[in-house]
Formats: C-alpha cells, sequence, structure tokens
C-alpha cells in the first residue's frame, strides 16, 4: 500500500513539512510513502479540448491528456496511490491556482459514474476495459496552509481542496487548516498542529483497504457539513428560509437555532448523495445526459436563427469598430 504526498507548496516550507511529517506516520504505519513537491512543475490549465472523451469513446484503455507538459507526472502517482495527502498554500483566500489546474485536468475526466457506464458498454462489446486502477477506492486528507492570523484570510483553503475528492469517489478522512503561519513562524514550533498532521498521515495508511463504510474517522475541526466537514453554506436557493446547502458536497440540511445557536441538520438520505458519493457522481451523470437530450433537439430546431445571430458575435471586432 502506498500514500502519495503532494504538496503544491515552496520546497520545504510550511506545506511541505506538513505533508512530510504526514508521510512519516503514514511509513510508520507501515505504508510506502512518494513525496511529490509540484511548485516548479509546469501545469497548464484544461482547455476543454474534450480529447479524453474522444479517447474513451474510440476504446483506449488510459486516455492521457494531449497538453505537453508536468502534469501527467502527478496523475501517474494518484493512479499507483491507494491514499492521498494533498497540501497546498493559501494564495488569495483560497487554494493556489496550480492545484486547480490538476483538479480540473484530473477529476472531471475520470468520473467513477461515467468510467462505469462505459465498461460496461465494453464488456457487453467484448472491448478492452479501462485500466482499473480508475476504479480503486482511495483515502485521503487536505492541508491547507495560510499566513493570515485570521480564517476569514483563509476560507476559500479546506473547502476548494475537498472538491478533489469528487469525480474520482475518493474518501477524505481529515483537513488541517494550518493558517496563522506568520504568526506560528514555522510549523515544528506548533506541536499541536504537527500531532494531527501525522493523526492524518497514519488514518491514511491505516483505512487502506477497508471498505469505505467502515471508516467514519475524522482528523481535524469538525465543521457544519458532515461529509466534507467544511463549514460553508449556501443560504440562497432554497426558497422555504429553512434549507441550507453545503455547497462543495451540494446536500441539504435543516437549519435551526437552538437557544441562540445556529444548527444544521443533514438527513442520512443527503448525505448519501453528497458530490463524493457514487450516488452522487451518478446524480450528476443522469443530470449531463439530461441536458444532451435537451439542448440537443433546441439547438438543432433553431440552427438557422443561431447560425445568422452568430455572424456579429464572430466578427465583433469589425462591428465594435464601426459603432
Ligand atoms: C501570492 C500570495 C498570496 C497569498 N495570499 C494569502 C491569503 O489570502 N491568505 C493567507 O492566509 N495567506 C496568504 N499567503 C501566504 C501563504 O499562504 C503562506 O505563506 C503559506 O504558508 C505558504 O505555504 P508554503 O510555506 O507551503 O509555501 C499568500 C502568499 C502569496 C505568495
Amino acid at each position: 500500500m502506498k500514500v502519495l504526498g503532494i504538496s503544491f507548496g515552496r520546497k520545504n516550507k510550511n506545506g511541505d513539512v506538513l505533508v512530510k511529517h504526514a508521510l512519516f506516520a503514514a511509513k510508520k504505519a507501515r505504508a510506502d510513502v512518494q513525496f511529490i513537491n509540484a511548485i516548479g512543475m509546469k501545469i497548464g490549465h484544461c482547455i476543454a479540448c474534450d480529447y479524453h472523451g474522444k479517447a474513451i469513446a474510440a476504446g483506449e484503455v488510459f486516455p492521457k491528456c494531449p497538453l505537453k507538459d508536468d502534469y501527467q507526472i502527478l496523475e501517474d502517482a494518484v493512479w499507483d496511490a491507494d491514499g492521498i495527502i494533498i497540501g497546498a498554500p493559501v494564495y488569495a483566500v483560497g487554494p493556489v491556482g496550480q492545484f486547480k489546474n490538476f483538479l480540473d485536468r484530473l477529476c472531471p475526466f475520470h468520473d467513477r459514474a461515467l468510467m462505469i457506464e462505459e465498461n460496461k458498454k465494453r464488456k457487453a462489446a467484448g472491448k478492452p476495459e479501462l485500466d482499473p486502477r480508475f476504479f480503486k477506492d482511495r483515502y485521503i486528507g487536505y492541508i491547507s496552509t495560510g499566513g493570515a492570523s485570521t480564517h476569514n484570510w483563509v476560507s476559500r483553503g479546506l473547502p476548494t481542496l475537498a472538491l478533489f475528492t469528487f469525480s474520482t469517489c475518493m474518501k477524505a478522512v481529515g483537513h488541517v487548516d494550518a493558517y496563522n503561519m506568520g504568526t506560528i513562524g514555522h510549523p515544528l514550533l506548533d506541536a499541536n498542529l504537527m500531532d494531527t498532521c501525522a493523526d492524518l498521515g497514519k488514518t491514511i495508511a491505516v483505512s487502506i483497504g477497508k471498505p469505505y463504510d467502515q471508516v467514519d474517522t475524522w482528523i481535524g475541526k469538525q465543521g457544519v457539513c458532515p461529509v466534507c466537514h467544511n463549514s460553508l453554506i449556501d443560504l440562497d436557493g432554497s426558497g422555504d428560509g429553512v434549507s441550507v446547502e453545503c455547497p462543495i458536497c451540494g446536500i441539504w440540511g435543516d437549519a435551526s437555532i437552538n437557544n441562540g445557536k445556529l444548527e444544521v441538520k443533514f438527513s442520512e438520505a443527503e448525505k448519501a448523495r453528497a458530490r463524493s458519493t457514487l450516488a452522487g457522481v451518478y446524480e450528476h451523470y443522469n443530470e449531463i445526459h439530461g441536458f444532451i437530450a435537451t439542448s440537443g433537439p433546441k439547438v438543432q430546431a433553431n440552427k438557422d436563427f443561431i447560425e445568422k445571430e452568430m455572424e456579429k458575435y464572430r466578427h465583433f471586432d469589425q462591428i465594435i469598430a464601426a459603432m
């Protein structure tokens, strides 16, 4: 069993130290470990070329992103691992952009529901199935580092890191919000922080091989959402004034004020349909197929109108200059 640690921070600075400390604990718990610092890697952004979808449709077993940069090194390391720790510094209130580039290129293209359905078709047709490593259950933990002493300067850190878990259906077992580094000075000077990272590494290592329903450990702050354990709550869009949504998991809860304290309760049914679960990715898979079925005929029926109207958008520069 292997635990992979990826740090998007500076070499041997805060995030590196915390991820490596978690890996020491994973190693003590008998895992093989691998550490990658990504700061110098070239990881460009997804350009929505749809190569991956076409490669899957063409029967490829291991479709690779066609952009030629260092991205594939990280993707290969993910598939070789059974457990993952991602560390990323907070830049401008959320994780560094390089992490988001990595997420955008890896996660949506390895949607578990899409790959299960693709393999069903391949099996029926007697064709080679997708790489089995795409279907392996994995445990994951997140470490967000920030310099500011107030949480409001890192509020998008852990919640955005948690988005790495969906599509691929990994199960998160903890997160560490290592902000206030400017005041702490050095991670080694905060024994609690170091211990929490060690707990995270150990928990990932000892969880590997267990079915998801047998692991309910959570390392780090519990938060409001019982699935991703973040506390971002969306108050808009419910209509009845009581329901609120975890925007990371896409699940609804009931808010109430008890003894002056705001509480949110999420039902078991809602927890079971969180974005990171198989039921959650199937919900999205079905939604995508639904809108293809709706928009296809609509666009076809309005083809001439759209074509005529698009002229002014295609020739925007000339038209705007003449106005
Ligand atoms: C461009 C930039 C933006 C930053 N923005 C924030 C921020 O919004 N909130 C915060 O707490 N720290 C911010 N920081 C500080 C880093 O998050 C902090 O130094 C962190 O520990 C760096 O991680 P590392 O030591 O692993 O590289 C920023 C740093 C840089 C370079």
